[in-house]
């Protein structure tokens, strides 16, 4: 901002480059127990986060401590003992089964930490599948399908059912059927654990390729330390919150919106 505009306090210029950004998905006070056991299990413990259009976030956290629980109620798959989720400025508590159905399908790309593909359908059904729910046709959506998994480097293997698939191929697949509707948000839960370093980079940039075309936002359960590095920001989930993870913890937050996120 020029000297000018600092020094004229009655005159408020916004300039079209500053607008507020948009907030994707935020939850506040999200309380998460599970009591089916023999003793209670506080998973998520007041926990806020506020995640803006078109930002990439990795979450980290040692196994247990809540992030596939965390990404189920982010993504209305489950739903949480107390506080609320906002998705696109939807409270996904208001919204019945088949309404949050309708809203993840038009926003969000789930990729589930084990793959969760249809068995007796082909790698192309399994990614045509949200297109169709979606109400596009059969040819578009073929077309849309074969393009992505292209994109994920399974040209060759369209036909193939996920029992005929390697672990690493699954995973592939489930990535691209995340990917196919362009959501405004991905949610993956260690989306690339299963992948070698070649492909798994090959997978990393497609989502940079997104965000940039797009501007869809990522929230990225991880374990790929320079991964998560690459993203705006590395969130640490203990005792059911998130925080900024500690300079000295093996990665450092480095995105100015930290302070604008209010985890806590
Ligand atoms: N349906 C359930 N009933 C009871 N306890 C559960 C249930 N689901 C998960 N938990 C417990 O909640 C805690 C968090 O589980 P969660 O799967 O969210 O962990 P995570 O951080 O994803 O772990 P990992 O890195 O191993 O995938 C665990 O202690 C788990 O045993
Ligand atoms: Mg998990």
């Amino acid at each position: 901002m020029s000297e000018k505009l600092h020094s004229s306090p009655t005159t408020q210029i916004v300039s079209p480059f500053m607008q507020e950004p948009e907030l994707m998905l935020e939850c506040v006070n999200l309380c998460k127990v599970y009591s089916e056991g023999p003793a209670e299990v506080q998973v998520l413990d007041k926990l806020n986060l506020r995640v803006y259009a078109g930002e990439r976030v990795a979450i980290v956290g040692a196994s247990g401590s809540g992030k596939t629980t965390l990404l189920n109620l982010l993504g209305g798959l489950d739903l949480p003992t107390s506080g609320t989720v906002m998705i696109a400025g939807m409270n996904l508590a208001s919204l019945n089964e088949a309404q949050r159905g309708q809203m993840r399908n038009r926003n969000l790309g789930f990729v589930y930490q084990f793959h969760h593909l249809l068995g007796e359908f082909t790698a192309l059904e399994n990614v045509c599948m949200p297109l169709l729910i979606a109400g596009m046709d059969v040819t578009m959506a073929s077309r849309k399908g074969e393009a992505m998994l292209t994109r994920v480097g399974l040209a060759h293997r369209l036909e193939h059912k996920p029992s005929e698939l390697s672990g690493g191929e699954r995973q592939r697949v489930a990535i691209a059927r995340a990917l196919v509707t362009e959501p405004r948000c991905v949610l993956l839960d260690e989306p690339t654990g299963n992948l070698d370093r070649h492909t798994a980079h090959e997978i990393h940039h497609l989502m940079a390729e997104l965000n940039t075309q797009l501007d869809t936002s990522f929230i990225v359960v991880t374990h790929d330390e320079e991964f998560a590095r690459s993203l705006d920001r590395v969130l640490q989930l203990r005792n059911g919150r998130l925080s900024p993870l500690e300079v000295g913890g093996g990665h450092q937050a480095s995105n100015p919106a930290d302070d604008a996120t209010h985890e806590d």
